[in-house]
C-alpha cells in the first residue's frame, strides 16, 4: 500500500471531490477540510482540533479526518460502506457521514457513543436554542441538595474529597448537576443528546484536574481556581453557542446513514452488515483504560451510577489495560513476533511496574485477532482494513504492534 497519509492538503480536497458522494454527501465537505492544520501528523487529531464538530470535544486519541479521506481514496473503487469497530469521538463515521459514504461503527463507552450520534445528527440551530433555553429555565427550579453524580461515584469527585482534594467545588458540581437534572425538559430526544454531550465537553475546564497520560492530573494551583457556577454556565452557553454556528454552517447535510452500534466490539461487530473498507485505530496496548480517561462524563452525566457498573465497563473494553487483571486463554495467533515478545516480557517481568502487563499483551492480541477474524467476514473481497496502532515499551521490550498485526492477520487469512 502506497503512504497515503502522506498526502498535502490540495490532494486530500481533490480526493475528497473524488469520493464525495454526490447525492448523499455535502458539498461543504472541502470547506470543512480547508482548516485542517497541515503541520500536523494525520494520524492524531490535532490539526483537526478547530474543525466543525471536532471541535466539541477535546479527544486526544483521535485520529484526523484528514485521514479517514486519505484511506478512502486510497481503495481502487470509490467506497459504498465504511466500518469502524472502534468508534472512538467519530471522525470516520462524521467524515464518512460528510463525504455520504454509508458507515457502521460500535463503540463500548456510552458518553462516546453519544458524542459520535451528536456529531452525525442534523439538527436545527433553532431547535438546538429552544432546548437550551428550556434545560437552564428547568436546572433553576432544581434543589442543590437533592443531586449527587451517583451512588457508587468516587469521593474525590466533590468538594472536600479525599485528603484535601477533589475535582469539583461543590459550587460548580451542583451547577453541573442542575444542567443535567435540566436536561429532562427536552423533549427533543437528539437535542438533548447534543446539550448531554456539550454538558459533558466542559467538565474538564469546569473542573480542578487536566487530561493527563492515562487519567487525571491537578491543576497547578488549582486551590486557587475557585470554580463557580457562573463560570460553568458561561462555559456551557460557549459550547452550545460553538455547536449550533458549526449546525448552522452544515445547515445543508442530510441525515446520513450512520448506523452506531453501542457496547462490545467483540461481539456487536457480528451485527454490522458487509463492507468493502474498514477504517479504525484500536486502544493500543499500552495499559490506558478508557474508562478511566473518560471518567468524568461517565459519572457526571449519569452514564454510570455504582461500581458494578463501572467494573462492567471495563470489562467489556478491550484488554488494553490492567486495572483488571486478565488471564489470556485462547490459543496460539501464530505470530513468531508475539510469541518471542511475550518471551522477553517474562523475562523482565520483575522489573515492571505491574507483572500482569505480561498476559495483558497476550490477552490485547487475542482480543485484535477476535476483531480481524470479524472485519474478514464482514469485508467484501478485495476489501481493506486500515488500522492506525501504535507500539509500546515495557521494561527494555518493544512490543512491536505493527509487525505482529501483520502476522497476526495473515494468519487469519
Ligand atoms: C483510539 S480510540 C478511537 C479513536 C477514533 N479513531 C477517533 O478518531 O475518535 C479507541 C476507542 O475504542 C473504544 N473501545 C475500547 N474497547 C472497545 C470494545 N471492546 N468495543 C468497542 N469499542 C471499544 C474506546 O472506548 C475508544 O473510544
Amino acid at each position: 500500500m502506497t503512504a497515503f497519509w502522506t498526502a498535502d492538503l490540495s490532494e486530500t480536497l481533490s480526493s475528497a471531490r473524488r469520493v464525495v458522494n454526490a447525492a448523499t454527501g455535502t458539498r461543504d465537505i472541502e470547506n470543512w477540510l480547508r482548516a485542517y492544520d497541515i503541520t500536523a501528523l494525520p494520524s492524531t487529531n490535532t490539526g483537526a482540533a478547530d474543525l466543525a464538530f471536532q471541535r466539541w470535544m477535546k479527544f486526544k486519541e483521535a485520529f484526523s479526518p484528514k485521514f479517514v479521506v486519505d484511506a478512502l481514496a486510497s481503495l481502487d473503487r470509490p467506497p459504498t460502506h465504511c466500518i469502524d469497530p472502534f468508534g472512538g469521538s467519530g471522525t470516520t463515521a462524521l467524515t464518512c457521514s460528510l463525504l455520504g459514504v454509508r458507515c457502521t461503527t460500535t463503540e463500548v463507552n456510552p458518553f462516546l457513543a453519544d458524542l459520535i450520534e451528536a456529531k452525525v445528527t442534523p439538527l436545527r440551530p433553532t431547535a438546538l436554542a429552544d432546548a437550551y433555553v428550556a434545560c437552564v429555565d428547568a436546572a433553576e427550579a432544581v434543589d442543590p441538595g437533592s443531586l449527587s453524580p451517583g451512588a457508587g461515584a468516587p469521593a474525590s469527585l466533590r468538594e472536600p474529597g479525599v485528603g484535601g482534594r477533589f475535582v469539583f467545588w461543590s459550587e460548580a458540581m451542583d451547577r453541573i448537576l442542575a444542567l443535567r437534572a435540566g436536561l429532562m425538559a427536552v423533549d427533543d430526544e437528539d437535542a438533548r443528546r447534543m446539550l448531554r454531550v456539550l454538558l459533558g465537553s466542559i467538565l474538564i475546564e469546569a473542573s480542578n484536574v487536566v487530561v493527563n497520560g492515562k487519567g487525571r492530573r491537578y491543576r497547578g494551583g488549582w486551590m486557587r481556581r475557585r470554580v463557580t457556577a457562573d463560570q460553568v454556565d458561561r462555559l456551557f452557553d460557549d459550547a452550545v453557542a460553538r455547536a449550533a454556528r458549526d449546525l448552522k454552517e452544515f445547515s445543508g447535510r442530510t441525515r446520513a446513514d450512520v448506523t452506531i452500534i453501542r457496547g462490545d466490539t467483540r461481539v456487536r461487530l457480528d451485527d454490522a452488515e458487509q463492507a468493502d473498507v474498514a477504517v479504525f485505530s484500536p486502544p493500543y496496548p499500552n495499559s490506558f483504560d478508557y474508562t478511566d480517561v473518560y471518567n468524568l462524563e461517565l459519572w457526571m452525566l449519569g452514564y454510570l451510577d455504582d461500581s458494578a457498573s463501572n467494573r462492567a465497563l471495563r470489562l467489556s473494553t478491550l484488554r488494553s489495560h490492567v486495572q483488571v487483571s486478565w488471564s489470556p486463554g485462547g490459543s496460539d495467533l501464530g505470530s513468531p513476533t508475539l510469541a518471542l515478545t511475550l518471551l522477553d516480557l517474562d523475562r523482565v517481568r520483575h522489573r515492571l511496574w505491574n507483572p500482569n502487563l505480561v498476559s495483558m499483551v497476550e490477552a490485547y492480541f487475542q482480543d485484535m485477532a477476535v476483531v480481524l477474524s470479524k472485519l474478514r467476514d464482514k469485508l467484501a473481497p478485495g476489501g481493506k482494513a486500515i488500522m492506525v496502532a501504535g507500539d509500546s515499551r515495557y521494561g527494555d521490550v518493544r512490543v512491536d504492534v505493527g509487525s505482529i498485526m501483520a502476522e497476526v492477520g495473515t494468519e487469519l487469512g
